[in-house]
């Protein structure tokens, strides 16, 4: 006889008090589509599971993913631009409907009613039916959402000036002719130490940008303006004449 016998030991609660077999239940109506949850059902859908995460490892590692670049806050001339999935609410926010005193219509109101309604669906539609063509109002609302999430991307696409977008962060290489009698001029006198080896600027502004004419830039070079000492140029009345000339020419080349 065996200790205990016809007594039951109660410690776990979860723990049934009979071992039942791991067998599926009977559904004879659905001939060979059962089997036991676990471990058969689960072994199987991690098994899939786990070939396509490594698959999409494998993917993301030979090529990465077409994204836009990381905004900079350092960088000035990088404007960003929302990657390729968020360029329909980029687009919404161009219209005047949207945008503006209305920016909340594109930011909250118009996107929250769409992804609410979408959210709310199965209470808002609890019908039986399962036919698209028996379910027309969320059918043509479905579509709705669709034809105008593609159109909106469509027209951030081809409304987007992407040329200038590909030269964005580009160094420009100034065209100076450091070879001309002009140069010689600039670099000996000290303009070179506040504007620049390129015009390009440095403690003195770019004079690159500039739009002094020849007269003016020979009165800026011998009597100053703003923060430039006067008498920056010291030399003869010939020299500042090819130094202005050098100056204008080079500024209207580059603009
Ligand atoms: C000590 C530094 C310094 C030197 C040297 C200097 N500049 Fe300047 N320059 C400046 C600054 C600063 C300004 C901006 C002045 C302002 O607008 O307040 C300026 C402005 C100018 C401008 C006007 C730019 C514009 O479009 O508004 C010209 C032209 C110019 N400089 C030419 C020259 C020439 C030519 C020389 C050499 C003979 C020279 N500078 C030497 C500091 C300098």
């Amino acid at each position: 006889m065996h200790r205990g016998k016809g007594m039951k030991f109660v410690g776990d609660s979860r723990i049934p008090a009979q071992r039942k077999p791991n067998i599926p239940k009977d559904y004879s109506e659905y001939p060979g589509k059962t089997e036991a949850f676990w471990p058969n059902f689960l072994l199987k859908e991690w098994m899939v599971g786990a070939v396509f995460l490594i698959g999409y490892l494998a993917l993301t590692i030979a090529h990465p993913s077409p994204l836009e670049r990381v905004a900079d806050p350092t960088d000035a001339t990088y404007t960003p631009l929302p990657d390729w999935y968020f360029l329909f609410l980029y687009q919404l926010l161009k219209y005047k409907f949207a945008a503006g005193d209305y920016t909340l219509v594109g930011t909250v109101i118009m996107p929250g009613i769409a992804f609410g309604a979408l959210l709310l669906a199965p209470w808002l539609d609890p019908g039986p039916e399962r036919r698209p063509a028996k379910r027309p109002v969320a059918t043509a609302l479905m579509l709705l959402g669709l034809i105008s999430t593609v159109y909106l991307t469509w027209e951030s696409v081809v409304t987007h000036d992407w040329e200038k977008a590909a030269k964005q962060g580009e160094i420009v290489e100034a065209e100076v002719d450091k070879e001309s009698e002009g140069y010689a001029i600039y670099a000996e006198q000290s303009c070179i130490g506040c504007h620049g080896d390129s015009l390009q600027g440095g403690s003195g502004p770019s004079l690159l940008e500039s739009q002094q004419t020849k007269e003016s830039i020979m009165d800026i070079a011998v009597n100053g303006i703003g923060g430039m000492p006067a008498n920056a140029f010291k030399g003869s009345d010939e020299e500042l004449d090819k130094l202005a000339e050098f100056i204008a020419e080079t500024a209207k080349a580059n603009q």
